[in-house]
């Protein structure tokens, strides 16, 4: 009797064992599942910038560049763009809140692939990405730069001062308004930022292979990492909003988090959409290269919704493993700690509420693993040296 049992639990353990072991059919992709991955990659060229003349000039670039890596921009002279935005970490940085002149609420944004969005900022409070630049370089947290201040620094630099009377024509004198000088820096902000573009990462590369012809098995990714892809555009329906080849829909939802311990509730998008529609410099206004009402549809169009309480931009993919910590505020240190948050969507969250589309997976352990291997195939190369610093 004793025998009979033990072998009966032994059956079921091996049994129980075989079940989480994965099957080569685990990684297989339906039709439906393969059409959705072809839609992730490649990246297509960046959609043009037209309320900025100057977004892809070369000239206008190298001096965004050069104002990108000065901390003299700043009132302590020690914080500069890249401070937050580190080019060794994906362009973003490892604190859970930046930290400029004070600490800000909200953790500091990736900038890979800025060229193919919409909106800026998680709240996407601005329409472009010259007028987003305005914002950190005066923030009392974060550079607090006066425009006199950033006026004096161009002027006070021959390079800086040639390079910007090449594109934009004299500085102006003292006493005028400061606000044209200002937007054109933004405006070389951008065109820097427009070149930050993720290519070539091994998802990839496998998708072009298999765009050839290529078996799925032998096309570069391993089994879990394939079976980790299946879940991202299959059961675990990641897709929904990290959709198409920047792995975002560029628009704004409210995912559940719980209140964070230390931070006042957030209202994100729904104060963001208030703050896009009455900003001089959003794609309406005198700063505007192109006003028309087509170029800034989505602008016109654009409601203050209750549905918008607490939602965020849904960020980018590409090179997330280089970017931790996540989340507007930072709060999760690792990929598996956002991956046990879908899986596990456990709290309400203190405002608004989380979009209905988004239920638990109760992932075991086995397809939390796959699901995190298939986002480190998301980096893409490394950027050319030479963009990575003050030029
Ligand atoms: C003190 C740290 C800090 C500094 C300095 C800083 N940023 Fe940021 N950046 C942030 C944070 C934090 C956010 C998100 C803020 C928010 O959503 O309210 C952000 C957001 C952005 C975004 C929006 C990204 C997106 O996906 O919408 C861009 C672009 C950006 N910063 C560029 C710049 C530029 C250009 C400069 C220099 C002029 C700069 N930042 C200086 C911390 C910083
Ligand atoms: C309903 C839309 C939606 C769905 C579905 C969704 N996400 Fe997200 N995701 C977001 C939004 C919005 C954020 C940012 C939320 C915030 O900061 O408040 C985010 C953040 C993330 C981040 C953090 C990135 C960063 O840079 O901070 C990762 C990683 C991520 N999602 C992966 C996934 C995976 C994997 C799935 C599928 C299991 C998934 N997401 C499903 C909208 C979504």
């Amino acid at each position: 009797m004793r025998w009979k049992l033990t072998t009966t639990a032994g059956v079921l353990a091996a049994f129980l064992a075989g079940c989480d072991r994965p099957s080569p059919q685990d990684a297989q992709l339906s039709g439906e599942e393969l059409s959705e991955v072809l839609k992730l990659s490649p990246l297509p060229t960046p959609p043009p910038s037209p309320t900025n003349t100057f977004a892809d000039d070369p000239g206008a670039a190298r001096l965004g560049q050069s104002l990108f890596y000065n901390a003299h921009l700043s009132s302590n002279g020690e914080i500069s763009c890249a401070t937050c935005h580190n080019p060794g970490h994906g362009f973003s940085d490892a604190k859970p809140l930046a930290e400029g002149l004070k600490t800000t609420r909200r953790h500091s944004q990736a900038l890979w692939n800025m060229a193919y969005q919409r909106w800026y900022f998680w709240d996407g409070r601005t329409d472009s990405l010259w007028a987003q630049s305005l914002q950190p370089l005066q923030s009392p947290d974060e550079m607090g730069a006066t425009p006199e201040h950033a006026l004096s620094v161009v002027a006070g630099d021959r390079t800086l001062k040639t390079a910007y009377e090449e594109l934009f024509g004299p500085l102006p004198p003292a006493g005028e308004p400061l606000d044209r000088f200002l937007t054109n820096l933004g405006k070389t902000f951008e065109a820097y930022q427009r070149q930050l573009i993720s290519t070539n990462s091994r998802f990839d590369q496998f998708v072009s292979r298999i765009r050839g012809g290529e078996p799925r098995e032998s096309a570069g990714l391993s089994e879990t990492e394939r079976r980790g892809l299946k879940l991202f555009v299959g059961r675990g329906r990641c897709i929904l909003c990290h959709s198409g080849p920047n792995l975002s829909d560029g628009e704004f939802h409210n995912i559940g988090l719980p209140k964070h311990p230390d931070l006042r509730r957030d209202s994100g998008r729904f104060e963001g959409v208030r703050l896009v529609k009455k900003d001089p410099f959003n794609g309406f206004g005198e700063f505007s290269d192109d006003r028309g009402p087509d170029t800034n549809i989505k602008l016109r169009y654009l409601i203050v919704k209750l549905n918008n309480m607490a939602e965020f931009k849904t960020p980018s993919l590409r090179h997330v493993a280089e970017t931790a910590p996540y989340m507007h505020d930072g709060r999760f240190a690792t990929l598996r700690d956002v991956i046990n948050h879908y899986s596990e969507l456990k709290d309400e969250p203190p405002l608004g509420h989380r979009e209905e589309t988004l239920l638990p997976l109760n992932l075991p352990k086995r397809e939390k693993d796959d699901l995190e291997a298939f986002l480190k195939t998301l980096t893409g190369e490394p950027l050319e040296e030479s963009l990575l610093e003050s030029p």
